[in-house]
């Protein structure tokens, strides 16, 4: 499959000062992978290592104190050739953004404007994005609520008066209302109920099919990404340390974080005591020598002291960065 997003060796730090102080947080370290046409990518990691940040990153969100220091982040767009949207100007950026991306940020059912009507935020939505009249936009979002399943009703509502799973329907259908070719969501389900967060799984798998685009999903929760994703790009202290097929990655993990990652998944009629993985992640301002896994390893090698681990390719579809998979 081809490629439609391709990262190299991205570099991309938060620099702030505090008392004079330089502080770098090295939030995407050296981050390298594609993402290929049609599939569902899943992100996973403890909070605080990086997800967010290398979203942004990859939908060219570079706003001070972030920095890009070093690579690149590569759109293949068919006809339009391959785009380097860290070197695109703003007004090519806004022009991608929507019709082509689309972002649905963390916590997005909570930015809808409460004084305003959903109709009237759809309305001042698509107005600054595509040239409408009343008329084609009220066609669109009609349409866009019946592809969705949602009822009519909830134009002439304001987002209070919605249940969190209504609100969160509704900005996943504000941010594809254009049926973008990349759809980027940052843990879509999160602060939903079990119900709730099946039915965000469903509607999205929907889009994903009906829409035939390629989605990126964040969220720190194994199980949603075994409900949804092809694929499962496992992210550490800001690095990528294992991608693999979902299906690979459930059974076969390499990484001691993964495993622990899995095995700390309840799972039914399993009534042990569940283990959460042991320590705490290392500060992105002041990462040690070596691996930053390694002081929470249970395998971890006097290498590892020294030398951070590249991430290689076991098989053609399933790469580890560990030295105890080298070679
Ligand atoms: N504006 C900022 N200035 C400095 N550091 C920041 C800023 N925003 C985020 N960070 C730091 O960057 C690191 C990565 O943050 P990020 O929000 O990308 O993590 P995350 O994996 O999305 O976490 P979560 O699961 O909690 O959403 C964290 O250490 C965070 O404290
Ligand atoms: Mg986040």
């Amino acid at each position: 499959m081809d490629s439609v997003i391709s990262v190299k060796n991205l570099k991309s730090y938060y620099v702030s000062s505090i008392f004079g102080k330089k502080i770098t947080v090295k939030a995407v370290n050296d981050v390298t992978f594609d993402i290929l046409s049609d599939e569902i990518v899943g992100i996973a990691g403890e909070s605080g290592c990086g997800k967010t940040t290398l979203l942004n990153v990859l939908l060219g969100i570079v706003e001070p104190p972030l920095r890009v220091f070093d690579g690149e982040v590569l759109y293949s767009l068919g006809k339009n050739g391959d785009i380097d949207i860290l070197r695109l100007d703003e007004e090519k950026k806004l022009q991608l953004r929507w019709q082509v991306v689309s972002y649905i940020p963390q916590g997005s059912m909570n930015i809808l404007n409460p004084i305003r009507k959903i109709k009237k935020i759809f309305f001042d939505f698509a107005k600054s994005k595509k040239n409408l009249n009343k008329k084609e936009f009220e066609l669109l979002l009609d349409q866009r609520l019946e592809d969705l399943k949602l009822p009519l009703r909830v134009k002439d509502s304001y987002s209070h008066q919605l249940s969190g799973g209504m609100r969160q329907r509704v900005a996943i259908a504000l941010a594809t209302i254009f049926k973008p070719k990349i759809v980027v969501a940052d843990e879509p389900t999160t602060a939903l109920d079990v119900v709730m967060q099946r039915d965000i799984i469903d509607l999205l798998g929907e889009i994903h099919e009906n829409e035939k685009n390629t989605m990126v999903l964040v969220s720190h929760d194994l199980s949603i990404h075994s409900n949804m994703s092809d694929r499962i790009f496992i992210m550490y202290a800001g690095k990528i340390v294992e991608i693999g097929e979902t299906e690979e990655i459930f059974e076969e993990p390499l990484h001691p974080y993964t495993k622990f990652l899995i095995s700390s998944l309840p799972r039914i009629g399993d009534k042990s005591l569940k283990e959460s993985v042991p320590g705490k992640p290392p500060s992105l301002s002041d990462l040690p020598e070596g691996c930053s896994f390694r002081e929470r390893c249970p395998y971890a090698m006097d290498i590892c002291e020294r030398e951070i681990p590249d991430l290689e390719w076991k098989t053609s579809d399933h790469a580890v960065a560990c030295f105890l998979h080298r070679g």
